[in-house]
């Protein structure tokens, strides 16, 4: 019997998962809070704690983990940054799901720059109410302009092909560029001054976390669209709010928000909103949120369960190995994934 324990599970987690319950011995238990050292207690008993984006797995959380006998941090999400990899060494397995579908995020992107371009988000409200009025809706052809794509991995070459199909000239940075691909990779700061769209697709670091600040933003054409389907921090939001109100920021599509933990996942519309930031960026006509929902379509979904419970599986009954575990010691995660023949510890 493996015992696995959800933390922060949805009804569509719980959809996905169950028919594997019966399955190889689980017993799974869906647990809607979030993990975090107030509520690790809960994982008392189990083999498995499996947590998304919003979960903290800090090092307290490891240290209580590894106290409880909980074996194995299966990331129900590609992103790890939520996760302590280091604190993790030697103690706690941390396995992730490296890819469930790079096209729905990709295409949620496409979807937010369309919506916002086109003003489709104001249509919508204004033809529910019987106003076909065209004012202030006109918006511009994303055909022929530049779009500038930071991060040309999995999702970021998907949304790169996209956007070729549109007509669109494509330039990129990447940290690893792509080997012998057909993208033009400019410098950080080119890709700034150039595009009339920036679409981010890097992971956060610490070496990425606010790459769109205010110096960046004074880079930037005036006009330009900042798309950020990948994690909220990457942009300082007080800049954002700051280029918004400047007239420097055309428009800007978010479905991260560096301060969602609190917020996103929920329905909140009966409470007081006590993000002043979030709630000025929500009430600006160029803005539009989404509750980190890219990932959410049902290959991903369906993707996500597969792919976890075969982690898990590769650990519990298989031969220990598993080729999505997440290990800091040779430094490079992706390196060290190539390269494994052994268990990491
Ligand atoms: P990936 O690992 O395939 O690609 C990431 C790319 O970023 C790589 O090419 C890497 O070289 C590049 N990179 C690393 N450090 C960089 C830096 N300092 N500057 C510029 N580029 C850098 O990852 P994938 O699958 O394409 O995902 C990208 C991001 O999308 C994830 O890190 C995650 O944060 C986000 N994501 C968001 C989802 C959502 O629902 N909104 C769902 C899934 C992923």
């Amino acid at each position: 019997m493996i015992n696995v324990s959800f933390f922060d599970a949805k009804e569509y987690d719980k959809a996905s998962f169950e028919k594997y319950q019966d399955q190889h011995g689980f017993q799974f238990r869906f647990f809607e809070t979030r993990l975090s050292e107030d509520t690790v207690s809960l994982a008392k008993g189990s083999d498995v704690v499996c947590v998304f984006v919003n979960d903290s797995v800090n090092a307290n959380v490891i240290n209580a983990l590894y106290e409880y006998g909980v074996k194995m941090v299966a990331l129900r999400s590609a992103g790890y940054n939520n996760v302590d990899i280091r604190a993790a060494f030697g103690k706690v397995h941390v396995v992730h799901v490296p890819a469930y579908s790079p096209y729905a995020v990709a295409e949620h992107a496409i979807a937010l720059l369309l919506t916002s371009v086109r003003r489709i988000h104001k249509a919508y409200n204004r033809t529910r109410e019987f106003n076909f009025s065209l004012s202030g809706l006109t918006g511009f052809d994303i055909h022929g302009k530049t779009v500038g794509v930071i991060g040309t991995g999995k999702i970021g070459k998907i949304f790169i092909n996209i956007c070729r199909g549109f007509g669109m000239n494509v330039i990129a940075y990447d940290a690893f560029p792509a080997q012998n691909s057909e993208i033009e990779y400019v410098s950080l700061d080119e890709l700034f001054k150039r595009s009339d769209i920036i679409s981010l697709h890097c992971p956060l670091t610490d070496e990425t976390r606010h790459m769109i600040d205010e110096n960046a933003i004074r880079q930037m054409k005036k006009g330009v669209v900042i798309i950020n389907t990948s994690r909220g921090a990457l942009i300082d939001s007080e800049a954002l709010l700051n280029g918004i109100k400047e007239r420097k920021i055309g428009a800007a599509c978010l479905d991260v928000y560096e301060e969602e933990a609190d917020i996103f996942f929920e329905d909140r519309s009966g409470h007081i909103m006590n993000d002043d930031l979030l709630s000025r960026l929500i009430s600006m006509p160029n803005v539009i949120v989404t509750s980190h929902q890219a990932f959410l379509t049902k290959e991903a979904l369906d993707n996500i369960a597969e792919t976890t419970v075969n982690n898990i599986l590769s650990y519990f009954s298989g031969s220990g190995i598993c080729d999505n575990e997440l290990c800091y010691r040779c430094g490079n995660i992706e390196k060290c994934k190539k390269e494994r023949k052994e268990k990491c510890f």
